[in-house]
């Protein structure tokens, strides 16, 4: 009997046990995976033709029938069931290439082929393709035009109906593993069409961007408007013109056919190889670590394909797939600046750097080495950060080194540290998906960590994943989950301990697992007095069923992973919150295994790295004390240089001490830390009493206003080098374009300013960097270039022999004993609570489009485009006792600043708590937050802020742009493209079929 597929694909913990299974295909004994496809088995053999199936990842789609073969005798599509023992599959019987035949032609019914004036036939276009492997030369079914315009109201994409062979890709991507459901087809429509919610124009749609569609779309239906007009030779020709050409080549293929003219494209697509380089990269937005292929022709940057990335494979966001004009943006920083009174006048390096190395030597001579910060960015590679830290470390004379996750990170690291021994994510994405429950906790993850946020979202979707969401704001996420609920900000740290308590008393916790891996449970059992579900509902303010039913639903999870961002670690307790999620994994048994654990989600691209290379100033690189002789002593030798044993002053610490005149120079890379900081004025006061600041960026941002030298460095497209994502995987990226104007990669600046400082570098390649750090750090020991060359990828601790860790602590804890430890916790009221003048909680966080303060994002034209403005968003109930709408301007006012915004009025927020998008260059968010921060951690508290709210007279439109997807989209949910729908067409007949009407062979949905 041939077994049928009746869901998509499994997640991987269902996946059957690897083993193996013999069939025959066309006579020849194959080895099959056991579970899998039929058409999986024969690809093992030989290629047959198979349009709409995609990957394992999208599973059977089933819409194409050109994969039909004969199983057992029975006509089927090979890609619609599962390979049993001893199946006899015939590929090459004049039945299956007769019926295969006549399924391509139905698809060419539905698309012309005018391949060489094509911007999709650059020899990946499966549709070329198949036309080619299957040598068709006529078709039978002539080309018919569909009624539908091309959609070109996205900004980055555009539809053409016309070329659309309803193959179903992009409504299966959409819907199973973007899980935007945006798209279906029409099946019963005269002529079917993908349609956009339901039958939407794209712009105003409830369509994300993220390009999950233009990515699989086997054609040039989908096409990124980047590529039109600019992959071909021809391509660019008007249409009118275009049009005439076609017409001349359909007029002759009857008596020609097809082969000559698909020989001539494809002579045309191996030329366009020559001037479109296509350059493997890793995605410089967030933490996720999404990699791809960029494809380019000089600087102009064509598309971006993911497919063969660990992390996301076929997915991107918006920003990754979409966010990259800034690179040839006219306000690049092409040439170095000094400052000249109240101006900059452009200078070349040589004085720049002179200028540089002079001024930090000679306030490190006059004031000690102490008196100078160097702050690395967490958006430069791992080779940049190595260096500067080294700079400052072994040529300055400091440990004064910080990075920017002490604006976000470092809280959770902290948590991680004391309970568990890494300050890293304890699995891997793919563990996330597998998960039984998924618990997420202050992580607006859908506009943050938007693929991660993709895994959760199918697996709850199609797999029966749990998912729980506490956060204030009713945001994707939250509307999803299965239990959402909002405690009090600050107050996390209550309801998790709670949870414990629960786990305990109830009988739930896992005590054979804490007897064998956790130290400490007498002392945080004792902890957990004070913390009955009684006391969390009435701290939290959440009801005390809510944490019942949450309680219940952890205690019978087998499995957990923990979600968690900076509605955690942004607090003044961020740390010891961290530290409870992980004692609540403790208790549960939720580690070392599969699919459980901790993942505190890392913001910047390369924030796990910036920690990991030693940007820190109580660490050398991975986590080795600068206390510690013997560590320093192994550096020393490396280095040639005697060390400070000194830990040195994070962020935080070094702009306190400007005001008392301790901190008299700082040295910044790719850090806006006017923007990105607390208590901008009090950032800004310091910057104005430093001595000489040297800031290194590719744009002019609001921290260079107050610098004495500013330095033009490339962003990532233009270097090489690694980035370490939140999975901690080292992943390696390629020089995509030369540098632009005089700007230079960060690491080649550094070792100038460093070499005019005394040193002696030589590194030519950033290759030579990781060699010097890997046999120093032993979290990196085994990594190198070659072990990451194109799509490799390692999850430290990497041993020297190469062997990684996608799964931590599957052996034992990260301490000496190999014990995990319980942290007891106490805890504490947030720092600046609404009262009576200030009435309002102000919440801030990113949003999906625009990455943090959008320094790169806002000179993306159609990013900028979609959302241009800023807004704060306010609930109903308060816009209704305020009698205000959406688009009013208001002043908002806290106890350290003020500024203007207009209003958004969104269910997305509740109450008095008002939520301000990061998104703004001109009045940040954090002119209004203040000066408290975590007290382990130095973190700034920017999610305890307290406000009010005064209505001013002007009134605006409202701030979101009818492009924006969150004004009127409405999506569409269905389970994949529901092919029974076109079976059950009267038009429709399989291929070798003799029924008009296909019997069903799938179950519904
Ligand atoms: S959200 Fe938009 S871009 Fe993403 S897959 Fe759906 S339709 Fe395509
Ligand atoms: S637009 Fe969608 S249905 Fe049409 S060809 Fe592309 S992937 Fe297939
Ligand atoms: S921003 Fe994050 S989720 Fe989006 S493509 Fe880049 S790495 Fe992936
Ligand atoms: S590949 Fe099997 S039906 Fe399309």
């Amino acid at each position: 009997m041939i077994e049928i597929i009746d869901k998509i694909v499994p997640p991987p913990a269902e996946v059957e046990i690897e083993s193996t299974v013999q069939v025959v295909v066309d006579g020849r004994q194959v080895t099959a995976q056991a579970g899998e496809l039929v058409l999986e088995a024969v690809l093992r053999d030989k290629e047959i033709p198979h349009v709409c199936y995609h990957s394992k990842l999208m599973g059977p789609i089933q819409t194409c029938d050109t994969c039909l073969v004969e199983v057992d005798g029975q006509l089927v599509r090979s890609c619609g069931h599962k390979v049993s023992a001893g199946m006899q599959i015939v590929t090459e019987s004049k039945r299956a290439v007769d019926a295969r035949a006549e399924a391509f032609d139905v698809i060419l019914g539905n698309h012309m082929l005018y391949c060489t004036v094509c911007d999709n036939n650059n020899e990946n276009c499966t549709v070329h393709n198949t036309a080619l492997a299957m040598k068709v030369e006529h078709q039978e079914r002539p080309f018919t035009k569909k009624p539908y315009e091309v959609d070109m109201s996205n900004p980055f994409y555009r539809y053409d109906p016309n070329q659309c062979i309803l193959c179903g890709r992009c409504v299966q991507a959409c819907q199973t593993v973007q899980v935007n459901e945006t798209l279906t087809i029409g099946w019963e429509l005269d002529s079917p069409r993908v349609l956009w919610d339901g039958g939407m124009q794209i712009g105003g749609s409830s369509c994300v961007s993220c390009g999950h569609c233009i990515t699989v779309c086997p054609c040039n239906a989908l096409m990124e408007k980047s590529m039109l007009g600019e992959a071909g030779y021809l391509t660019a020709t008007p249409q009118k013109t275009l049009d005439k050409m076609i017409d001349v080549i359909k007029a002759i293929e009857p008596e020609m056919g097809y082969g000559a003219v698909m020989e001539v494209s494809q002579t045309e697509a191996v030329m366009r190889e020559e001037r479109i380089k296509k350059t493997k990269t890793v995605c410089t937005y967030c933490g996720v670590g999404c990699s791809y292929d960029i494809w380019t022709k000089g600087r102009h940057i064509l598309k971006v394909e993911p497919l063969n990335g660990d992390a996301n494979a076929i997915s991107t966001c918006v920003k990754g797939k979409f966010g990259w004009d800034y690179v040839n943006h006219k306000e690049r920083l092409l040439k170095p600046l000094i400052r000249e009174g109240n101006t900059f006048r452009e200078a070349e390096w040589e004085e720049a750097l002179t200028l540089v190395a002079s001024k930090l030597g000679q306030i490190k001579q006059q004031h000690g080495p102490d008196a100078i910060g160097v702050i690395i960015s967490s958006k430069a590679t791992n080779e940049d950060g190595y260096v500067m830290q080294k700079l400052g470390r072994a040529v300055i004379g400091t440990n004064n080194v910080d990075n920017c996750s002490r604006y976000c990170q470092s809280p959770a690291t902290m948590g991680l540290f004391r309970t568990v021994g890494y300050g890293g994510d304890s699995g891997s994405i793919e563990d996330i998906g597998m998960s039984a429950l998924v618990l997420v906790v202050g992580s607006n993850t859908a506009e943050s960590h938007p693929v991660l946020a993709t895994r959760v979202k199918r697996a709850h979707k199609l797999f029966g994943q749990k998912l729980i969401v506490a956060d204030p704001r009713k945001h994707e996420m939250a509307e999803r989950a299965d239990i959402h609920f909002s405690p009090k900000p600050g107050t996390d740290l209550v309801w998790l301990s709670a949870m414990s308590r629960y786990m305990f008393d109830h009988g739930y916790a896992k005590n054979d697992f804490i007897a064998k891996w956790v130290n400490g449970v007498d002392d945080y059992r004792k902890s957990l007095d004070l913390f009955t579900m009684e006391f969390a509902a009435e701290v939290c303010a959440v009801p005390l069923q809510t944490l019942i039913e949450v309680a219940e639903m952890i205690a019978h999870a087998d499995t957990m992973c923990v979600l968690w961002a900076m509605g955690i670690t942004q607090h003044v307790m961020g740390s010891d919150s961290s530290t409870a999620i992980s004692n609540l994994l403790l208790t549960t048994g939720n580690y070392m295994r599969p699919g459980c654990g901790a993942y505190p989600l890392r913001g910047h691209n390369n924030v796990q790295g910036a920690s990991d290379i030693g940007a820190m100033p109580n660490n050398f690189p991975g986590y080795q004390p600068v206390t510690d002789a013997t560590v320093r002593q192994k550096f020393e030798a490396a280095w040639g240089v005697t060390l400070p044993p000194k830990i040195g002053m994070d962020n935080h610490q070094m702009i306190d001490a400007v005001y008392d005149g301790k901190m008299r120079a700082i040295y910044m890379a790719g850090e806006d830390m006017i923007s990105a900081d607390s208590n901008a004025n009090h950032v800004a006061g310091g910057f104005e009493r430093l001595e000489f600041l040297v800031v290194q960026d590719i744009f002019f941002t609001e921290t260079c206003r107050y610098a004495d030298v500013v330095l033009p460095a490339s962003p990532a497209l233009e270097k090489e080098g690694t980035f370490t994502s939140t999975e901690r995987r080292v992943q390696r990226l390629y020089q995509a374009l030369p540098e632009l104007g005089n700007s230079r990669a960060d690491w080649k600046i550094t070792q100038d300013i460093a070499n005019r400082m005394g040193a002696n570098w030589n590194y030519t390649h950033p290759s030579e960097i990781m060699a010097e750090m890997a046999p120093l750090t032993p979290l990196y020991a085994g990594v190198s270039f070659d072990r990451l060359e194109g799509y490799k990828t390692l999850q430290w601790p990497v041993t020297p022999d190469g062997k990684d860790e996608p799964i931590l602590y599957t052996e034992r804890f990260n301490f000496p004993d190999g014990k995990a430890k319980f942290f007891p916790l106490e805890y504490r009221k947030p720092s600046d609570s609404p009262d009576e003048e200030y009435d309002l909680f102000l919440n801030n966080g990113r949003i999906l489009e625009h990455f943090h303060e959008g320094n790169m994002t806002h000179r993306v034209a159609g990013i900028f485009k979609e959302t241009p403005e800023r807004w704060v968003e306010i609930s109903p109930a308060l816009a209704k006792e305020r009698e205000i709408d959406s688009g009013q301007w208001v002043r908002l006012t806290s106890r350290y600043g003020s500024l203007k915004i207009k209003v958004l009025v969104t269910a997305r927020v509740t109450g008095k708590q008002i939520y301000l998008p990061l998104l703004s260059q001109e009045g940040p968010v954090n002119v209004l937050t203040g000066s408290f921060t975590d007290t382990a951690t130095d973190t700034p508290a920017f999610k305890e802020t307290a406000v009010n709210m005064q209505v001013l007279p002007e009134k605006g439109s409202n701030p979101l742009k009818r492009l924006n997807f969150r004004y009127s989209g409405s999506p569409t949910p269905q389970t994949g493209v529901e092919v029974e729908r076109k079976w059950k067409r009267a038009d429709y007949r399989m291929p070798g079929s003799a029924k008009l009407v296909q019997i069903e062979t799938r179950k519904s949905h």
